[in-house]
């Protein structure tokens, strides 16, 4: 028999994404009408592995009053972190080079000496996988899908995504015109890691014109004779919406960064790719805008913080149901739990039967395939 919550601990990891704070303000709000007490660890685990950095506390209460106001509020008031793995810690060693470190028991010491019942973390795939591993030293853990990148399994969306979207659909709009006035390719690149969700979805909602996404290898001759198509009907201007993470059928992904200590690699560059060799074979002018990070800022859409504030809530009930290694999810039109091994380093990527796909192909849109 698990013993009655009384003080729960709730942490945000990964990449931010807009709706973090919604999901804090439901968790806390939902705990403390229960009559538990809530706190929020600092940058992933760091508040607790370096206390040293937080001189206002690695480890701070989250009450009501803390809360108030904050749900449509981009970013996450408890920081975050990628490069906090506590099972791989990044650690210096004496010649400067670093080492990655187990540390993952202080967690679990930590909870004990300060009476923290469970821990809702909310994250993507890495601290999602974390949150498993806690699960199995013990922890009661419950877990919060986040990504802008909506590329975890088990569950029909991620907050953050819809946002992300939509920012993305917006700056379409707005290139239209500037590319037509020009006569130009405009390539859009936008994040998403290895899955196309965002290039897909925002590129059919914005009347893109060709989609690279890393599910389908493209051949850039297949893009460049679009745009000469397009170019023939009399319709001069082109936008191309590339993942960062799309392939080239002959070539690799476009890496800026390797893989480190505690830190996956970091992607981006393919736009400018596709620009410059879109230039090369069709002899039109192209431009590159890269959105980046634009897409992690901003308020939640109305969706975004729905699904946050319904996430969170439904965190503090599974913990008050004895759950435990649990994730919320959306299965459409409701919220349900699934088990975080289940979700654990699983990517879910575009499926090639999808119907959106579809949909862009009736389009007309070209997928560089
Ligand atoms: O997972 C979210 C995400 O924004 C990805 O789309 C992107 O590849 C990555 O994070 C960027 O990470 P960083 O903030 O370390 O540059």
């Amino acid at each position: 028999m698990t013993r009655p919550i009384r003080r729960i601990a709730i942490n945000t990891g990964g990449g931010d994404a807009p709706g973090l704070n919604a999901v804090i303000r439901a968790a806390v709000t939902a705990a403390v009408n229960r009559g538990w007490d809530c706190v929020g660890i600092r940058d992933g685990f760091n508040g607790i592995l370096t206390p040293e950095r937080y001189p206002l506390g690695g480890v701070v209460p989250l009450t009501r009053d803390r809360v108030r106001g904050i749900s449509h509020l981009g970013g996450t008031i408890l920081g975050t972190t990628n490069k906090g793995n506590p099972f791989h810690f990044p650690s210096p060693r004496s010649d400067g080079t670093v080492q990655d470190i187990d540390r993952s028991d202080e967690i679990v010491a930590y909870f004990e000496r300060h009476n923290i019942d469970a821990l809702v973390s909310v994250g993507g795939d890495g601290s999602l996988t974390i949150a498993n591993d806690l699960h199995r030293k013990g922890l009661r853990v419950v877990g919060v899908p986040k990504t802008i990148d909506n590329d975890l399994d088990k569950t029909y969306t991620t907050f953050g995504f819809d946002t992300a979207v939509s920012f993305a659909t917006e700056c379409l709009d707005r290139l239209h015109s500037t590319a037509e006035s020009h006569q130009r390719v405009m390539v859009v690149e936008v994040m998403g890691r290895y899955a196309g969700w965002i290039a897909l979805h925002a590129g059919i909602s914005g009347g893109a014109h060709a989609i690279l996404i890393p599910e389908i290898a493209f051949d850039i001759e297949k893009v460049a004779a679009k745009v000469r198509e397009r170019d023939a009907e009399g319709r001069l201007y082109c936008l191309v919406v590339v993942a960062e993470g799309a392939q080239p059928k002959r070539g690799q992904r476009a890496v800026l960064a390797s893989a480190e200590a505690g830190h996956a690699e970091r992607l981006g560059g393919m736009g400018e790719h596709v620009a410059t060799e879109l230039a090369r074979l069709t002899q039109k002018d192209a431009r590159v805008v890269v959105l980046g990070h634009l897409l992690r800022g901003g308020s939640p859409t109305s969706f975004d913080r729905l699904a946050a504030l319904r996430f969170g809530t439904a965190a503090v009930r599974a913990l008050e149901e004895g759950l435990s290694g649990v994730m919320v999810a959306l299965a459409f039109p409701n919220v349900n739990y699934v088990s975080l091994e289940e979700v654990a380093g699983r990517m879910k990527a575009v499926p090639p039967d999808s119907d959106t796909l579809q949909t862009g192909r009736d389009l007309g849109i070209s997928f560089g395939d």
